[in-house]
């Protein structure tokens, strides 16, 4: 059971002071009776709100997936260059965050929840969520970096776990980590000899990056996709 005015404010679309005051003037309805009390508690499974005679869609839970474009910090800071600004303000005010971090210049895959408790799985280094790359580096590798890549590497105080290398060629090809190290990829290059020029992470636990996707753009997930994240998240 939920209060009236935090089921309508969750939305992110009014404030708490919006609804308690359209709740005043008889423009809120809960199953077709108007409702002034918006500490009223209602079920937030069942109930039909309707707010200025339009239903009210409320959800727990949100799930973006961003096409990640250079230059935004995967971050909730104040600051004109978060990711948070290239999606509409609803989102920021329903508390979603990046869930991890890409660096400012790797573009790609970003998943943005409110969804704290799977947020918290995907990360957990217990659950090895796999997250995958396309990168271009110079200079090039040959299978025996790729190999040394795999098997793990010092990146400076720290071996990395296995992870998959596949080239496409001797300058670019997949990687797919179950860690996220700081720069985890660019050190692990530099520890055989290159150099990443560009990254573009294309899955991240079990979602694939929307190609329709332009950098700059984003989408909800569809329900199959958060049911294969809840999957990669309970996986030990
Ligand atoms: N590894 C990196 O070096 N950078 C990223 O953004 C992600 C993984």
């Amino acid at each position: 059971m939920l209060r009236l005015d935090k089921y309508i404010a969750d939305t992110g679309l009014y404030s708490r002071k919006d609804v308690k005051a359209a709740a005043k003037k008889g423009l809120i309805t809960v199953n077709g009776k108007t409702v002034r009390d918006v500490s009223e508690r209602i079920d937030e499974n069942t109930a039909v709100v309707t707010y200025c005679g339009e239903k009210v869609n409320w959800r727990r839970y949100v799930y973006v997936m961003l096409n990640k474009p250079a230059g935004y910090i995967s971050s909730t800071e104040e600051s004109d260059r978060t990711v948070m600004k290239l999606l509409p303000q609803e989102y920021t005010k329903m508390e979603c965050f990046p869930c991890g971090r890409l660096d400012i210049d790797t573009v790609g895959l970003l998943l943005i929840t409110n969804d704290g408790p799977l947020a918290h799985e995907l990360l957990s280094p217990r659950h090895h969520a796999e997250k995958t790359y396309f990168y271009r580096c110079d200079p090039a590798i040959g299978e025996r970096e790729a190999e040394a890549l795999c098997a793990g590497v010092d990146i400076g105080g720290y071996v990395t776990k296995t992870s998959k290398v596949e080239l496409v060629d001797e300058t670019s090809g997949y990687i797919t980590l179950t860690e996220g190290k700081f720069h985890q990829i660019k050190r692990m290059f530099e520890a055989v000899g290159s150099s990443i020029t560009y990254l573009r992470r294309v899955e991240f636990g079990g979602i694939s990056l929307d190609e329709s996707l332009k950098e700059g753009e984003w989408r909800e997930l569809t329900e199959s996709e958060i049911e294969t994240l809840r999957s990669a998240g309970v996986k030990e």
